[in-house]
């Protein structure tokens, strides 16, 4: 199964499909991620896209559908895949299509998280996550079980984005409006998309998402 969580910056993408990874063993492909990681390593493209990130605008398509197509190239054929953040323009989408065909797979679901987005910059400016796993949390709607440890790993470190202050915050929604919901058409026109209660409690909006999958 391949599917396609898609929201405004927030919404929940990253947590819930770090849920479907633990639940259905599906794999999480998320592109920014996957750029936050080649920032940190200082790869060529995490060089390119430093400064773009933190401004809150998008990288090129080009990158991103590079990275997504050698990211499937390394699953086996059978590993469902959840995209994250991706395709997030009309050329990542159509580049998508390409990609997934000549994997012989394709699109399931496209499941939108919809929100309330005068919330949202408090969903972000709380968030954090384990500086040795990654997982996501936040300083009122999901603290660790232990304060100051990580549930999954034991980890003591956590970390926050650079990109997770309320300007940038709302240039990454002017960006999700302008380029990224207009893509949901696309979708609509295929009979595939559906959507949940992004506002829900976090473990609702899991029960929603998994009565998707199970349809
Ligand atoms: P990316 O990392 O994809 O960020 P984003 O889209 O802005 O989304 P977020 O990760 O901020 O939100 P999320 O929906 O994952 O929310 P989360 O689950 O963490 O992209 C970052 C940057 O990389 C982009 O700006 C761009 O520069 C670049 N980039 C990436 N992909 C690209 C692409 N395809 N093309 C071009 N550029 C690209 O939840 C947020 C917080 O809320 C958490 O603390 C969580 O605990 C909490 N929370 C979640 N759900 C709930 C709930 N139901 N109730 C209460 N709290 C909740
Ligand atoms: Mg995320």
């Amino acid at each position: 199964m391949n599917i396609i969580l898609l929201g405004p910056p927030g919404a929940g993408k990253g947590t819930q499909a770090q849920r479907l990874v633990t639940e259905r063993g599906m794999v999480q492909l998320s592109t920014g991620d996957m750029l936050r990681a080649a920032v940190k390593e200082g790869t060529p493209t995490g060089l390119k896209a430093k400064a773009v990130m933190e401004a809150g605008q998008l990288v090129s398509d080009e990158i991103v559908s590079g990275i997504i197509g050698e990211a499937l190239d390394a699953l086996s054929a059978d590993t469902g895949v959840i995209f994250d953040g991706y395709p997030r323009t009309a050329p990542q989408a159509e580049s998508l299509d390409g990609i997934l065909s000549a994997r012989n797979r394709s699109l399931d679901h496209v499941i939108e998280l919809e929100v309330d987005e005068d919330k949202l910059v408090e969903r972000i400016t709380g968030r954090f996550t384990c500086a040795s796993c990654g997982k996501g949390y936040h300083d009122r709607f999901e603290q660790p079980k232990v304060e100051g440890e990580c549930d999954k790993c034991h980890g003591h470190e956590f970390k926050r984005r650079p990109d997770d202050n309320e300007e940038t915050v709302r240039t990454r929604m002017a960006e999700y409006r302008a380029k990224t919901a207009p893509i949901l058409p696309i979708y609509e026109a295929r009979g595939i998309v559906a959507r949940v209660d992004g506002m829900a409690d976090i473990g609702e909006v899991t029960t929603q998402i998994e009565a998707i999958l199970d349809k």
